[in-house]
């Protein structure tokens, strides 16, 4: 069978992770590597036989190249995105495609109309327990949803530089958790409330973001969602999922170091949970790209589309807007003028 040519833009956090799985895959030829900051040596010794190059424009021009993914800071999105649809690539691309709404909107719609196919990097959709949640739910297994809960808190607060250009909790970490709610409810939200603190470090307050966060998402047939947000959980990355219906419930817990649990005249004890998305995640990483590359090697559809980028985009935008006014916020305010 044919290979699917690759190129990789950035080899940061998350660009390493999909890096490494692509060199896992032998339908995949990662064709090259375009990072403007890392270092070519240091890139070099891990990954030898890999083109690297520090001019992304280089690599966006060679004809091979079928697909790209956007695994550079989000600020780069919307201008590598434009750049590889004009040149008929395929793209993944990290959440989100860009803090502007107008912005991600025009490029979703340049996404539909364009041969291309571009797919969102909401990898949680793809962890196991997530998606064995989902396969419940669909088959009917705890009725009608009435109320999803997610918890999701970070194990501490990530560089204040990456804060501010992050968009905002919301845009930069509450935006999985939006499309978590979307995706497991099978329904559209109409309303958002949000309320925002700073409670883990006032610096954070400095740079305009909250870092500890409460949202209900009130979906177009009344039922509920409820998000807390924190940038630091003393005990790790804290990723719970409860869905609940008529008929029964499904609890998704933290994935563990291990399972041991011990008990003894103090208590009982198990560890704790893995520390960040790297590990907590990686199952999803693997999953996600998968689906991205069957989806070109079998011209299937794409399975997050940038119609959910620019959904969660919208949510994300409307939660700010909530927490900045001090009221719940209709998603048809934030949609009226796109
Ligand atoms: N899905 C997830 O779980 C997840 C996790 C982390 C980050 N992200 C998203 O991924 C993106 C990258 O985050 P990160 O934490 O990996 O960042 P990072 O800073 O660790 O890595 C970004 C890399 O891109 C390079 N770079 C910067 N500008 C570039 C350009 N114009 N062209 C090519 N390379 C460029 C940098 O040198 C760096 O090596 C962000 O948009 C973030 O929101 C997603």
């Amino acid at each position: 069978m044919k290979k699917v040519n690759i190129a990789i833009f950035g080899v940061g956090r998350i660009g390493k992770i999909h890096l490494k799985n692509l060199l896992r895959f032998p339908g995949v030829s990662v064709v090259a590597v375009a990072d403007t900051h890392y270092p070519a040596e240091e890139f070099k010794k891990e990954f030898k036989d890999v083109f690297f190059s520090s001019n992304p424009d280089e690599v966006l021009a060679m004809p091979e190249v079928e697909a790209v993914l956007i695994c550079t800071p989000t600020s780069s999105h919307a201008p590598m995105i434009e750049l590889a649809l004009k040149s008929g690539k395929h793209i993944f691309c990290e959440k989100p495609v860009d803090l502007s709404l107008e912005r991600t909107k025009a490029l979703v719609d340049m996404a539909n109309q364009s041969s291309a196919k571009l797919m969102l990097g909401f990898n949680r959709r793809f962890d196991p327990d997530f998606l064995q949640a989902r396969r419940s739910i669909q088959a009917g297994r705890i009725g009608d949803i009435q109320i999803i809960k997610i918890t999701s808190r970070d194990p501490g607060l990530p560089p204040l530089d990456y804060i501010k250009n992050s968009g905002g909790l919301f845009m930069d970490m509450a935006i999985h958790d939006f499309d978590m709610a979307r995706y497991m409810m099978g329904k559209e939200v109409k309303e958002v409330y949000s309320r925002g603190l700073v409670l883990v470090d006032k610096q954070v307050g400095e740079v305009g973001d909250v870092d500890t966060a409460l949202t209900t998402l009130i979906f177009e047939d009344d039922t509920y969602a409820v998000i807390d947000n924190s940038r630091k959980a003393i005990y790790g990355y804290d990723q719970r999922l409860e869905v609940f219906g008529n008929k029964g419930m499904i609890q998704v817990d933290n994935n563990q170091h291990n399972r041991n649990v011990i008990s003894d005249a103090d208590g009982i004890h198990h560890s704790l949970p893995l520390d960040f998305f790297m590990d907590r995640y990686a199952a999803s990483y693997l999953n996600e790209i998968q689906f991205f590359i069957d989806a070109l090697s079998k011209n299937e559809p794409i399975p997050v589309s940038g119609n959910d980028g620019l959904k969660a985009t919208i949510i994300a935008v409307a939660a700010k807007k909530s927490v900045l006014e001090g009221r719940p916020v209709a998603i048809s305010e934030i949609t009226a003028g796109l």
